[in-house]
């Protein structure tokens, strides 16, 4: 079935719809996105996302093209005209096509911005196997660019640390800069021991993921003690517990970093809890 995205004010079918070749985020990366996910044909963090789309698009010096009231109307138009039930929403928006390749950002009075929105049907997203056997992931360096804090569309990096995981024969990457884990190739990283969570404090290095917030709030409130801090990977590798975090994969268990299995080698009980709660609150609170 031929999808409907969405793409400046236009519903259309995906074969239809067109961006610029001059598009400054075909040719310069400038541009944002949000990923949301979708369960029982509702979106999960929806306000969250779009507090933290807002964010970026200020960072950059880029005007909000529509209303939060609006995005939401458009994200649920597309669920339901692509009859999504479990899946995401991509959303990116990018400063726009000018006409020409140029360094300098074009004025947007004369350059509106682009939007672009479309679904991925995901059945059974949260039942991922790899929810219960675990991810084993690689410790490779942290060679990004310095405001990870912004959600931009430059994945080249990321996209390069899930090959070389991929080679690995493994299941994704962790990000190590200066010997302590930043955050994964498209995640929040996190490690447990005894009863404590720890996960790196939020700053310009890492992204202030959604999932994260909303799974540190239902830790505390669960009595779970939370230490947001920089963990070093030799730390990861004799923790009891680890685990991401992301709108795509909600809580999913690590049981290996390095070829160094984590405790048993299979997904810790508190982790397990805490993917139940945020599944369960999440669904609960889902528009
Ligand atoms: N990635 N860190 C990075 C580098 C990410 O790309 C993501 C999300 C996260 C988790 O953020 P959140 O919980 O808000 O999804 C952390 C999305 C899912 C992606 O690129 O597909």
């Amino acid at each position: 079935m031929s999808r409907t995205v969405y793409v400046n004010g236009e519903y259309l079918p995906e074969g239809e719809a067109k961006v610029s070749i001059f598009d400054r985020g075909f040719l310069m990366a400038d541009g944002v996105y949000e990923v949301t996910s979708v369960l029982g044909g509702k979106l999960i963090d929806f306000a969250g996302h779009v507090t933290r789309l807002e964010r970026s698009l200020s960072e950059l010096d880029m005007a909000t093209p529509v209303t939060p009231e609006a995005l939401l109307e458009i994200h649920r138009e597309l669920v339901r005209v692509n009859e999504i039930e479990d899946g995401l929403v991509y959303l990116q928006i990018t400063r726009g096509a000018p006409g020409d390749r140029d360094f300098v950002f074009p004025d947007p009075a004369t350059t509106p911005s682009t939007i672009v929105l479309f679904t991925q049907s995901k059945p059974g997203l949260a039942d991922s196997p790899l929810a219960k056997t675990g991810m084993r992931v690689i410790s490779i360096e942290d060679v990004r660019w310095g405001r990870r804090d912004i959600k931009t569309v430059q994945l080249l990096y990321p996209s390069m640390g899930k090959m070389m995981a991929k080679r690995a024969g493994v299941d994704d990457a962790w990000f190590v800069e200066d010997g302590h884990v930043t955050e994964g190739t498209s995640n929040n990283a996190y490690i447990v021991k005894g009863n404590r969570i720890i996960t790196r404090h939020l700053g310009n290095d890492i992204l202030h993921g959604i999932t994260r917030a909303a799974v540190l709030r239902f830790a505390r409130e669960a009595q779970m003690e939370v230490e947001e801090r920089a963990f070093t990977i030799d730390e990861a590798k004799g923790a009891d517990e680890a685990f991401i975090t992301s709108a795509s994969a909600f809580v999913m268990p690590v049981v290996e970093v390095d070829g160094v299995a984590l405790g048993d080698g299979k997904p810790g009980k508190l982790t397990a809890r805490l993917r139940e709660i945020y599944l369960e609150e999440s669904r609960k609170a889902a528009v």
